[in-house]
Parts: C-alpha cells; sequence; structure tokens
C-alpha cells in the first residue's frame, strides 16, 4: 500500500460493494451501519483470538503473502512457505512473542501478533483480504489490549505505513492514538495502564 494524500481508496482495498459482502457473507443490498458493524442483517460480527498453533503455518503464510498485507508490510517481498514456516515455529518458541489466530463468527481470519519488550509490546495485525472493512481489525485490537492488560503490560504500540489510512483508523477506533510521523513511517501508542507510561 503507497503514502497518498486524503482518504483516497487504495487499489488493493475493496470497495465499498465487496466490503458489504465480506460483511454478510452474502450478496450485496444497501450500504447500512449494520454492514458497517459487520454481521448479517446488522448483527455486530463477534471477534475473538485464540492462540496459534504449528497448525495454522499454512493459513498463515496464505494471508501473509496476499497482496494487500504484503503492501502494507515493511517487508513486502512474497515468503517462501520454508522461510514463514522456519520464522513461524521459532516465533511459537520465543517467550517474548505472543502470536494469535483472530476468528470472527468461528471463522479465522486474521493474525494479531505482540512482541515484546520490557513492559511494552508491539502490536501488529493483519486480516484476510476477503474481510477487511466490515470493523473486525478494531476489534481485534481491543482484544489484544485486554491481553496485554492481563500480562501487566504497560502499554501497546505499532507501526504502520502513512499511507495505509486503514490501518491508522482501525488502531485509532481502538484507542491508539498516534505519537510521531517520521520517514513514512506511523507510530502509535495505547496507554494500558493509567500513571505508569
Ligand atoms: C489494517 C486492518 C487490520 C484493519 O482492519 P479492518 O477490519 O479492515 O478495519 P476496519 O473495517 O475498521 O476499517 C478500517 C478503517 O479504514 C477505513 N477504510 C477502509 N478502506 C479505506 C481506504 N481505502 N481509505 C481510507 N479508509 C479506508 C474504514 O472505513 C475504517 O474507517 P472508519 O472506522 O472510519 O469507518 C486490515 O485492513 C488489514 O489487515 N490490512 C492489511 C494489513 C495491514 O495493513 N496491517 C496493519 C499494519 S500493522
Amino acid at each position: 500500500m503507497k503514502a497518498g494524500a486524503g482518504r483516497r481508496r487504495s487499489p488493493g482495498v475493496p470497495r465499498a460493494d465487496s466490503r458489504r459482502r465480506a460483511a454478510s457473507g452474502a450478496s450485496a443490498g444497501p450500504r447500512s451501519r449494520g454492514a458497517r458493524r459487520g454481521g448479517p442483517d446488522g448483527r455486530r460480527v463477534r471477534v475473538a483470538l485464540r492462540a496459534a498453533t504449528a497448525d495454522d503455518c499454512r493459513m498463515i503464510w496464505e494471508w501473509r503473502n496476499e497482496e494487500t498485507t504484503r503492501g502494507a508490510s515493511f517487508d513486502s517481498s512474497e515468503i517462501a512457505y520454508e522461510t514463514h514456516e522456519a520464522w513461524f515455529r521459532a516465533s511459537l518458541a520465543r517467550r517474548d512473542r505472543k502470536i494469535f489466530v483472530v476468528v470472527a463468527e468461528a471463522e479465522p481470519c486474521g493474525v494479531v501478533r505482540l512482541d515484546r519488550s520490557g513492559r511494552r509490546a508491539e502490536v501488529s495485525i493483519f486480516l484476510a483480504r476477503a474481510r477487511h472493512g466490515v470493523g473486525i481489525g478494531p476489534r481485534a485490537l481491543r482484544a489484544i489490549a485486554r491481553v496485554g492488560i492481563r500480562e501487566h503490560l504497560d502499554a501497546l504500540t505499532a507501526r504502520t505505513k502513512s499511507g495505509n489510512y486503514p490501518s491508522r483508523a482501525a488502531f485509532r477506533s481502538a484507542g491508539f492514538t498516534e505519537a510521531v510521523e517520521e520517514g513514512g513511517v506511523v507510530t502509535m501508542v495505547k496507554p494500558l495502564r493509567l500513571g505508569r507510561n
């Protein structure tokens, strides 16, 4: 995803009609607040996190190589399965890293990761492209903040490309504030415990 001015639609981002379909899993109808909330007939889509396991390796690799996610990544190259598998296996064994699968209405649809450093952790997130734009991201980010609180973290941080407006909006709506913008990268912060940041 390239940097650009204003809230211009990026090439990889689904248009409103496909976003409606992603929300309902059905054919398009008039766009409503309900559709934006994400569930069929305007029902709020339920989002949960579960710890990733070795069985999730290929599914996560497929999402990671989707064009939109590659465009949003600091390393936008396509990743070979063997490279991903070695990274994933090592990641699951690390104590400073936690990987969760985002589950919306019982369907796995993305990944959120915490990389801990002292009492802070950096968050990264990507969802399957078909599930973008219906509010799953902000809910997953609020859920990871609850994990951070349970882990006694003081704050979460995240970095995103300046031109990644959907990401910036998703983090803002999950309570992150934009702290610094430098070299085409925005750093965002969400304090988790008052008075400890
Ligand atoms: C970033 C991401 C996690 C956001 O999750 P999501 O479930 O799609 O988030 P939302 O549905 O709340 O959409 C985000 C916001 O962007 C808006 N948006 C969507 N497409 C947009 C576009 N092309 N231009 C501007 N805003 C756009 C949405 O309307 C929404 O804003 P709103 O809350 O004001 O309505 C998801 O889109 C994704 O996985 N993207 C690819 C990977 C990525 O960018 N990761 C983040 C880098 S750390």
